[in-house]
């Protein structure tokens, strides 16, 4: 039987990668140059594409007529003009909820390593210099009991906040709509952004990027925040302002914030590096075997499952 044609734009870890050659017939782009021209030649006759950096509407426009499925190895699909690709008759995939708990994991780590100044002790430690004990200030603020409020309670802002109530963290959220009791726990309800920031104590975005999302988190966000308030971002950096969330580092009215996310990654903005009151991490949300394995299976069982003619298990649906 021929094997359907895939070009692949970018890697998969290992299991998941003998899946694909396996079961397509696979044109290799993912160590070249990716530009639309280099990429319309690679496609001639394939028949998807596992996604790599990038699926706008530029790009879909040059790829051939006869790619009809586009899978990404990533939960989030803001690299992707899904809009245009449907209308071009090409269906689009992604990996949802395989990558929950390690990301509600960096979301914990970003809250407790901003809370407690851990690069003030990081630095500590590399200079040699601890200080007197008493007096190795800054310090940092208590998390347990303190309010969490979430920002998206999807998947990995369910699992987030089932962390924070392990904190005894009285837990807060907005999302475009109220949860049923039994995915609430408790957690209290906002329906505007704007109600829930005012109770911010720590304040963590779980949504994704849309033009609707986009800059959620801007100047205005943060005046209303509570004084002192700690910023926690896992989802996308263009979700918040950058210039707004650094001048209100500097200013303390953000005592911290823990980011493994940014505007125009890896060009992050470099006065992030600068302050102290940061916990910054290169964007490892997924970042640990069993994830990333979990995440590589998916992208490639959706190829798979499509080419025997059943649903791909995860369609992004706009
Ligand atoms: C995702 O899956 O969207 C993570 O952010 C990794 O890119």
């Amino acid at each position: 039987m021929t094997k359907p044609k895939l070009l692949v734009a970018r890697q998969l870890p290992k299991t998941p990668m003998k899946k694909i050659y396996d079961y397509f017939d696979v044109v290799d782009i993912s160590q070249t140059e990716q530009t639309n021209e280099q990429m319309m030649k690679a496609a001639q006759g394939c028949h998807a594409i596992l996604v790599g950096d990038r699926l706008d509407q530029p790009l879909i426009d040059a790829l051939p007529e006869s790619i009809k499925i586009a899978s990404t190895m990533s939960v989030g699909f803001d690299h992707i003009d899904v809009a245009a690709a449907n209308a071009r008759g090409i269906i689009v995939c992604n990996t949802p909820s395989v990558l929950d708990n390690a990301t509600a994991e960096i979301a914990l780590l970003c809250m407790l390593g901003a809370a407690r100044g851990v690069k003030y002790g990081q630095q500590q430690i590399e200079a040699g210099d601890w200080g007197q004990l008493g007096d190795s200030a800054p310090l940092g603020i208590d998390v347990i009991g303190k309010k969490i409020a979430i920002v998206g309670m999807g998947r990995i802002g369910r699992t987030f906040a089932k962390l924070c109530r392990g904190l005894s963290m009285e837990v807060h959220y907005h999302n475009r709509s109220k949860l049923s009791a039994d995915l609430e726990h408790g957690a209290i309800y906002h329906a505007s952004l704007a109600e829930l920031l005012p109770h911010a104590q720590f304040l963590s975005i779980h949504a994704g990027l849309s033009a609707a999302t986009k800059h959620m988190i801007d100047e205005k966000a943060i005046a209303v925040l509570p004084d002192g308030a700690v910023l926690i971002n896992t989802s996308r950096g263009d979700l918040v302002v950058d210039d707004a969330v650094i001048a209100a580092l500097k200013s303390g009215k953000l005592f911290a914030a823990g980011l493994d996310v940014f505007t125009n990654e890896p060009d992050i903005n470099p006065e992030y590096t600068k302050l102290n009151n940061v916990f910054l991490l290169p964007h490892v949300g997924s970042a640990t075997f069993e994830t990333r394995d979990a995440m590589g299976n998916r992208a490639a069982e959706n190829l798979i499952h499509y080419f025997d003619g059943k649903p791909p298990i995860s369609v992004v649906k706009l």
